[in-house]
């Protein structure tokens, strides 16, 4: 069977294929007359990412875009949840999952369906400290609505007006999820609303990549159930392969030369941590790939102690980085547990959805209990 996982990226069209024909180039490469420029090495990457200096992060979550002097460099950045955060995430994502699909045998899920409630429920249980699960829920719900309402937002060509139906119903979501963040005494409603809405949609892609990876793969199931392989291991390789957030933008705010390129001020340039996942220099090879290529979904690759998973920054890096990374991996981590007492397999092909970051869309998966499955 073709993967989704391995090949769904590689045959992209549109500006993911272009991306990713870069690989390999020692310096950025201009993806049109006047960019944008994507970034091609880790040492570019890092430089674009933690020099708020030289480029901005001119544009909001919902994607407003912010006036001059206003960008989110300015702001003070995003604290990382404390680590101890992470069981609380892990446990409320296993029993959540296991509620959702308690009802029967061989019931077909779709990936990203069957992980929303349960990823939402986990993030706002890991931001939201000391509140009562009934108040977690409804603000779980009303970020789900939030981010169905930026979808159109966000698939847009360009920004929709402030005006348009499609802002103002966004609007209404945002207001609702902060006035509810409001009443349980949140000092800073919008900021945890964005925190909540950042941890959530992507968890929920990143989970369903896993999902599909298990299924593909009934002997990487068993791998997992025998201990054979480090759970962690697949997580890296999922967000290598399949990184929700493929690509990160950022702004020049003045000319710059990198690598020899010249970005004039305003230039948008590039970071891919699906591009840089592929390079040779920071993934090792698994044995039986040959060359420079680092196509094959090769989770053992990652458990050798000398290996960097995350080299690729699939978490991004410097002031914008992500402040949800260990909610995030031990979510990941959490799913493939849940994963360990059930049997998954795919109930129809998988397509590779790039309207909001990369997602498998559909993903249908048939969902059985290990004991029915074995017994
Ligand atoms: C597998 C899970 C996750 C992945 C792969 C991921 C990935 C990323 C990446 C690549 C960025 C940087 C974007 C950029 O530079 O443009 C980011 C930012 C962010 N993430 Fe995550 N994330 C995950 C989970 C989470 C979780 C669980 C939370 C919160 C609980 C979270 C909250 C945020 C926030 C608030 C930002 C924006 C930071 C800023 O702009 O200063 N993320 N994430």
């Amino acid at each position: 069977m073709t993967s989704v996982l391995e090949r769904g990226t590689e045959q992209a069209d549109g500006r993911l294929g272009a991306v990713l024909r870069a690989v390999g180039r020692p310096q950025p490469v201009a993806l049109g007359r006047h960019g944008p420029w994507v970034v091609t090495t880790l040492e570019h990457a890092r430089s674009v990412l933690t020099d708020p200096g030289a480029f901005d992060f001119p544009v909001d979550v919902s994607r407003r875009s912010l006036p001059r002097g206003q960008e989110r460099d300015r702001d003070a950045g995003f604290v990382p949840l404390p680590r101890a955060r992470t069981a609380v995430a892990a446990d409320v994502l296993v029993d959540e999952l296991r509620a959702a699909v308690r009802s029967g045998a061989g019931a077909e899920h779709d990936a990203m369906r069957l992980l929303r409630r349960p990823v939402a429920r986990a993030t706002a249980a890991a931001v939201l400290d000391g509140v009562a699960d009934p108040e977690r829920d409804a603000v779980a719900d009303a970020v789900l609505a939030w981010i169905d309402a930026l979808a159109p937002v966000i698939a847009a060509v360009r920004p929709p007006s402030r005006w348009s139906r499609v802002r103002r119903h966004e609007d209404a979501a945002r207001t609702r999820l902060e006035s509810l963040l409001r009443a349980l005494d949140d000092p800073e409603p919008a900021r945890t609303a964005t925190m909540l809405a950042a941890g959530t949609q992507v968890p929920i892609a990143a989970g369903a990549w896993l999902l599909v990876a298990l299924a593909e793969r009934p002997a990487l199931q068993q791998r997992l159930g025998t201990g054979d392989l480090e759970p962690s291991s697949v997580v890296w390789e999922v967000l290598r392969l399949a990184p929700p957030t493929w690509v990160t933008a950022r702004v020049a705010r003045r000319a710059v030369v990198l690598g020899g390129e010249r970005v004039p001020e305003g230039g948008v340039v590039l970071v891919s941590p699906l591009l840089l996942g592929r390079l040779a220099e920071l993934v090792p090879a698994h044995e039986q790939e040959s060359g420079d290529t680092r196509g094959a979904f090769a989770p053992d690759r990652w458990q050798d102690p000398h290996a960097r998973p995350g080299a690729w920054l699939p978490f991004g890096a410097g002031p914008h980085a992500c402040p949800g990374r260990s909610v995030g991996l031990a979510q990941l981590v959490a799913l493939i547990t849940w994963a360990g007492g059930v049997h998954l397999e795919l109930a129809a092909p998988v397509r590779l959805d790039q309207s909001r970051g990369i997602f498998p869309r559909p993903a249908r998966l048939a969902v059985t209990a290990r004991d029915e499955v074995e017994g």
